[in-house]
Order: C-alpha cells, then structure tokens, then sequence
C-alpha cells in the first residue's frame, strides 16, 4: 500500500479522513491487478500464403495432439482460407481454436473474391487478424477498412486480433507512439469500452516481422505499456487491464520466453516460426 505519509497540518486530523481513501486506492489497485494477473497468455499462429493442404492437416494435427484437451494458454491457428475448413477437422476436440487472416466487412453477397464473417464461423472460426501489416502496406487497407472489418467481426460475435506497428523508418523518426496510437483509434472508432476489452491487440513492429530482427524485450514491453496507457485514456483502467496485447515480429521458441515475461506482453502472434510443429510448441511452452 503506497499513500504518502501524512504531513505535519494532516496530523492534526488523522484518522477516517485519511485511512479510507488509502483503502480505497489499495482495494482499486489490487482489483485490477488482479484483472492483469488473470490475463491468459494467447499464442497464435499466423500461417499467411503458406503450406499445402496436407501440410496443412499435419501440421494442425500434430498441434492438436501435442496441445490436448486443455492448455495454461490460449492457442490459435490461422491457416491460409481454403484450408479452414480441414484444418477445424484437425483440431477439433483439441484446446487448439481457429482463427482466419482476414474477413470481408459485409455480410453475404455480391462481393466476388470475398470472404463473410458468417462463413468464417460456419467453418469453426473464433478469432480474425485484422490490419496486419502485409494488408496495411502490399495491400492498402486503410484504419477505415480495417475499423469496418473489426465491427463486423464483433457483431458476427468472432474476436479480432488488431495488429498495429511502425516501419523502421517511423521508428527511426521517433513517431513509433504516434502511429501505434493512430492505428489503433482509427481501427477500434465507434467500439463501446466493453467491445474494446474484448479486442485482442498484436504489436508488430514492421520492420521485425520475418526478418529476423526482434524487438528487445524492453522495447516492446515500452510499445505495450503506452497503448495499455492509451487504452486507460479513451476507455478507463478495467478495459486496458482486460485488454491482451501480443507481441509479433521474429518470435522463436529461443526468445518467447523473455518477450513474453514482460508484465505487458500477454502473448504472441508467430509467423514463421508457427509453421513447425516443435518451433510453435517450443513458443507455447514458454509462455
Ligand atoms: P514472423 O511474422 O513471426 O514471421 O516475423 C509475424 C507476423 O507477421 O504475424
């Protein structure tokens, strides 16, 4: 419990006066690091344009099997669309959940080349990763695109995984905050404070993801301590202390452990290293 000491006027009138208000700070303190301590680590796997679909149901299988019936952590995969539905088939029954790359913000239709959020569930889908970066840069998906697919996806009752990050040239610019920040109000506008708990956010510094180069721990955890306190700014402390924030960029089983020891890192999104059975269990085991 930290309250200051009482000064020499406040000694005269000790006491309630100054005894509840420090326990008030302790009780909202603890509550919600409680909350923070209840945050269950999220591994998800990002298969992006790769594997057939053989490989696909090996690998999802042998996943399957390794995980269980249960597991200490969230884990997901998001294989390629076409292979959704055989990979649902191999994991079914296991702790492993199915996540897509991708979603089309309106429902069914005449959207040639589209994807809804009703077939996503249809196929056993729970989770969608929305801006990612390869979308956000190859692809030109703007906050507003991706600000359409996140209110789709909450309203079909699937859970978005928000990627935000800076390049390597905004980092170098100093405008690392700034960008996180912008990617991050513009996708989540109009969210109610409780669909904002709900969101799951994956930090990925652009220039880290499948190049190699990770984060350090320390400047990741400082990316992931200021949008927990943006969070707190635009909705209020119990949301940014619900809200899970992944780390993604270059994570291997031989660095996810430090990453992912950061009090703000409750979990990561893996490409490459998602793609071999014992590099993303190696990353599940850490966490
Ligand atoms: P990487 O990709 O692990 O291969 O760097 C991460 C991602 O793009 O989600």
């Amino acid at each position: 419990m930290r309250c200051p000491p009482p000064t020499l006027a406040e000694d005269a009138h000790t006491g309630l006066d100054d005894f509840l208000p420090c326990m008030l700070n302790f009780a909202v303190y603890h509550f919600f690091r409680g909350i923070r301590l209840m945050r269950r680590k999220f591994i998800a796997g990002n298969w992006k344009t790769n594997l057939t679909r053989d490989e696909s149901v090996a690998l999802a299988s042998g996943l399957a099997e390794k995980v269980g019936s249960a597991s200490s952590v969230d884990v997901a995969v998001c294989p390629p669309s076409v292979y959704l539905d055989c990979v649902a088939a191999a994991v079914s029954g296991s702790a492993v959940a199915l996540g897509a790359q991708n979603v089309y913000h309106a429902g069914n239709g005449a959207y040639t080349g589209e994807l809804s959020t009703c077939m996503l569930k249809d196929v056993g889908c729970d989770f969608v990763i929305l801006g990612h970066s390869e979308r956000r840069h190859i692809l030109g998906e703007s906050n507003r695109d991706v600000n359409l697919k996140v209110l789709a996806v909450i309203e079909a009752g699937l859970v978005p995984i928000l990627c935000v990050g800076e390049t390597l040239e905004e980092r170098e610019a100093g405008k690392t905050r700034d960008i996180v920040a912008e990617q991050y109000i513009g996708s989540l506008a109009g969210l109610s404070a409780e669909q904002a708990a709900g969101v799951v956010v994956a930090y990925e510094p652009v220039w880290a993801i499948g190049t190699g180069k990770v984060a350090s721990p320390e400047q990741a955890e400082e990316v992931h301590a200021d949008l927990r306190s943006l969070i707190e700014s635009r909705y209020n402390a119990e949301v940014a202390s619900k809200v899970r924030i992944q780390y993604g960029g270059s994570v291997k089983p031989d660095n996810a452990a430090e990453l992912l020891s950061q009090p703000n890192i409750d979990g990561a999104l893996v490409g490459g290293a998602s793609l071999k059975v014992e590099h993303f269990m190696g990353i599940i085991d850490a966490a």
